[in-house]
């Protein structure tokens, strides 16, 4: 069975109260029940924390015996230096995904510390963006 990790930096927490006109109004806990429901034969761990070093840790801690590893960094995307060396430092691949497009925003959110060293990156879709990001590593 492949085992995968959502990785969610902070503020992702609040998903379903949290400005829902651009992140929607579903709880991540909802969608990850409905995505696991989805895709039975595949291990889908969840981890989110609103402080960078523990991000980094849980990258490290997961980043040499999991097949995949799904990070949404949040606003830590724009300016952590650490979680970019972290992808580096680790053996498992890091899909960077967003639920908003980034592009599409503020020009602060324009730059990405994580893209430079992930497999792929999905932004734009909604949480799907998530789910593509699994099928991805199917
Ligand atoms: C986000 C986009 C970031 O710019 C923002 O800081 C977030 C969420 C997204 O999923 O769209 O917190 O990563």
């Amino acid at each position: 069975m492949k085992k995968l990790i959502i990785i969610n930096g902070p503020n992702l927490n609040l998903l379903g109260t949290r400005e829902p006109e651009i992140y929607g109004s579903l709880s991540f806990t909802e969608f990850l029940e409905e995505v696991k429901r989805k895709y039975p034969n595949v291990n889908i761990d969840y981890y989110q924390s609103n402080v960078e070093g523990e991000l980094i840790n849980k990258l490290q801690e997961v980043g040499f015996s999991y097949d995949g590893i799904i990070l949404n960094a949040a606003a830590y995307t724009h300016t952590s230096v650490a979680i970019g060396d972290a992808i580096n430092a680790i053996k498992t691949p890091v899909v960077e995904v967003h639920i908003s497009n980034t592009f599409s925003r503020e020009e602060f959110r324009h730059t990405s510390y994580i893209s430079p060293n992930a497999k792929g990156v999905i932004l734009g879709f909604g949480l799907q963006s998530y789910e593509l990001a699994i099928q991805s590593f199917l």
